[in-house]
């Protein structure tokens, strides 16, 4: 096509793929075509504003390395990486549902007895809570020998990494299911924290007028062969946030309450259950 008009660029580019090429290469980008040409149409992109977000991703880049992937952030923020998560993991069976990964997970956190603590640094005047309760599959059954990897930032707001004040591993571990299925930890009250704002995503959350904040929440990452891989997310059910979360990540279902405790050393407890599928359910 030498004739290159508003009504027909969309058509032009995606008949210069190949016919070689593999049929969900095509699907995927035929689609992103067509709606990448209508979003430009759709606003009457003009070219200083193509420019300006050229510059933008330019910039994500630069900020990106091997400890950062601000690309990951950027999709948190226009809710995409929320959105695969829900196409990919659909709840069938009851299974407990899952929530974004996030960018401050570390493989090989400290493998602990149920019942210990995972705070290896006190924040004096912070409540302490129990976390308990049962990994279970789709009927009901208790599971034993799951891993329970758990992660979550100090009342600083920060995760370990981002913090040269927080020894290594601070506020992670894996903890491994006993034969009735249960798993229990002390960890702090989560405490909401602002996502890296620092970079481009942070432009982005002042062009769309929004706010960095995530609601306070302990991560979960549920493993144990034979099952779907579980990541998740438990929001404390008196957080701040918990109704306009910068990334979209929070469900109802994800909510847990804590509630005051006798036991010894902590504030509070938190009995929350979780749910895995079989692998042989999620490929029926
Ligand atoms: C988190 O929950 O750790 C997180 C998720 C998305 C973006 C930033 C942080
Ligand atoms: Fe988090």
């Amino acid at each position: 096509m030498r004739n290159i008009t508003l009504d027909n660029i969309t058509e032009a580019v995606v008949g210069s793929m190949s016919t070689e090429i593999a049929p969900r290469n095509r699907e995927v980008m035929a689609s992103l075509l067509k709606h990448v040409h209508a979003f430009c149409k759709d606003v009457n992109l003009s070219h200083a504003e193509w420019l300006q977000a050229c510059e933008f991703m330019r910039r994500a880049g630069d900020i990106s390395d091997d400890a950062r992937n601000e690309f990951i952030l950027i999709s948190d923020i226009l809710g995409v990486e929320v959105l695969v998560d829900m196409l990919d993991h659909k709840v069938t069976h009851g299974e407990s549902e899952s929530t974004v990964l996030g960018p401050f997970y570390r493989e090989n956190a400290p493998v602990l007895p149920n019942g210990a603590s995972i705070i290896q640094k006190d924040f004096p005047g912070h409540e302490k809570v129990y976390v308990h309760g049962k990994v279970v599959d789709t009927d009901g059954a208790p599971l034993p020998h799951v891993t329970v990897d758990v992660w979550e930032d100090a009342p600083n707001g920060l995760y370990e990494q981002q913090d040269p004040n927080q020894p290594d591993y601070n506020l992670r571990g894996r903890f491994e299911t006993t034969g009735q299925g249960e798993f229990a930890f002390v960890g702090l009250r989560p405490e909401p924290y602002p996502i890296p704002y620092d970079g481009a995503a942070g432009e982005l959350l002042n062009y769309m007028g929004h706010h960095p904040w995530r609601p306070g929440h302990i991560h979960f990452m549920i493993s144990v062969p034979g099952y779907q891989p579980l990541i998740t997310q438990i929001y404390d059910a008196d957080t701040k946030y918990l109704d306009n979360d910068s990334v979209f990540a929070v469900k109802e279902s994800l909510i847990g309450k804590m509630h005051a405790s006798d036991r010894d050393g902590v504030d509070l407890e938190m009995e929350f259950d979780f749910v895995l599928k079989p692998l042989a359910v999620a490929a029926e």
